[in-house]
């Protein structure tokens, strides 16, 4: 990511919270950031009427850590505030990236929601958006032909699986095509939207929905709070999945490309996904059920699952011989969880 100067509600931040509840002066506040006294008032202003508790005592301003919020304005992001755009109340992130990328901002954008009107996952389904969830599209402008557009959806989808595991401290598996699960219940998932021109991609926005704080719509999701017993914070997941899918994207980009495709990374992908070896029915989903968990509708083939191929087509053994299926429109079941 791109670093830049801290802005002095960025600074002020910092600088408040490194005192750990005591207060700072506005004049030691002013030398520390650069900018005068009545800066520092009107910064504690506006980040007041953002909604941060800031208190004016008589020794100065301070930041009572128990009263601090899950914020994911900018600003909470430092040297990379230009990177992120937050909205209260939105459609879609997705719809928000596409717009912002049309208008050409930089790669690695991020774009956070508190609330979605009309969260969509993979093939226009629905995807509930309730307060307390965390809902992010990251924007790439990435050197890859279309043809291996999955990689970068690969790359996300391994980076959150990551990450949830190790906040959670409970396995988290990756099902295919793009959900992340743990204890067999749904608590992310990852969709992808490109624009191409010739064989290339223009710009591919990632979006990422994770349960985090939020209620799940129904019992066969699980946010990460009812797994951890305890509320967490979104922006220290979001942290944690943007640094991920950089340490994944570094670790695998000089692995050998064949043709098309990545061996090394489908085989990451593989060694954390659900089921692989399982009786497998390969189905067209029927409903837009909520948060994107796919009812069963006409079955197109039935076999073993055998995981990813190197451009993220799903394997699968069947009597007649082995088939490959695109992330298109198809879902899987598989055969022994009893969802068929
Ligand atoms: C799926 O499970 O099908 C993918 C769900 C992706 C949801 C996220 S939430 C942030 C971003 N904005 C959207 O409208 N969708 C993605």
């Amino acid at each position: 990511m791109k670093k830049n100067k801290l802005s002095s509600k960025a600074h002020l931040l910092i600088s408040l919270r490194k005192k750990q509840g005591k207060p700072a002066s506005g004049s030691l506040l002013a030398k520390e950031i650069g900018i005068t006294r009545v800066a520092v008032w009107k910064t504690v202003q506006s980040l007041v009427e953002a909604g941060y508790s800031i208190e004016t005592t008589e020794k100065g301003y301070l930041i009572e850590p128990k009263n601090e919020k899950d914020f994911l304005y900018p600003w909470e992001f430092g040297e990379n505030e230009k990177l992120f755009f937050h909205y209260k109340n939105t459609g879609s992130t997705m719809d928000k990236a596409r717009e912002l990328a049309l208008r050409g901002v930089d790669s690695g954008s991020v774009i956070t929601a508190e609330k979605q009107s009309a969260g969509r996952g993979r093939n226009g389904r629905t995807w509930v958006s309730r307060q307390g969830g965390l809902f992010f599209s990251i924007l790439e402008r990435p050197h890859l032909t279309i043809a291996d557009y999955s990689l970068l959806s690969m790359v996300m989808q391994i980076a959150v699986t990551r990450s949830i595991s190790s906040i959670c401290g409970k396995k988290a598996y990756l099902r295919w095509p793009n959900d992340i699960y743990i204890d067999r219940r749904k608590v992310a998932g990852v969709t992808s939207e490109i624009s191409g021109e010739g064989d290339f991609i223009n710009w591919l926005t990632g979006g990422i929905g994770v349960n985090v704080n939020n209620t799940v719509p129904s019992g066969k999701a699980v946010s990460c709070s009812e797994i951890l017993k305890q509320q967490i914070s979104r922006k220290k997941i979001l942290i944690k999945i943007l640094k991920e899918i950089e340490v994944v994207k570094k670790t695998f980009s000089s692995t050998a490309v064949y043709s098309q495709g990545n061996r090394a990374l489908a085989s990451e992908w593989n060694s954390l996904a659900d089921s692989i070896g399982a009786k497998t029915a390969v189905f067209e989903p029927e409903n837009k059920d909520d948060n994107s968990i796919e009812k069963p509708g006409k079955i197109l083939a039935r076999g073993i699952f055998q995981g990813i191929d190197p451009v993220g087509r799903c394997i699968l053994k069947t009597e007649k011989g082995t088939l490959y299926f695109n992330q298109g429109s198809v879902s899987l079941a598989f055969l022994n969880s009893g969802n068929l």
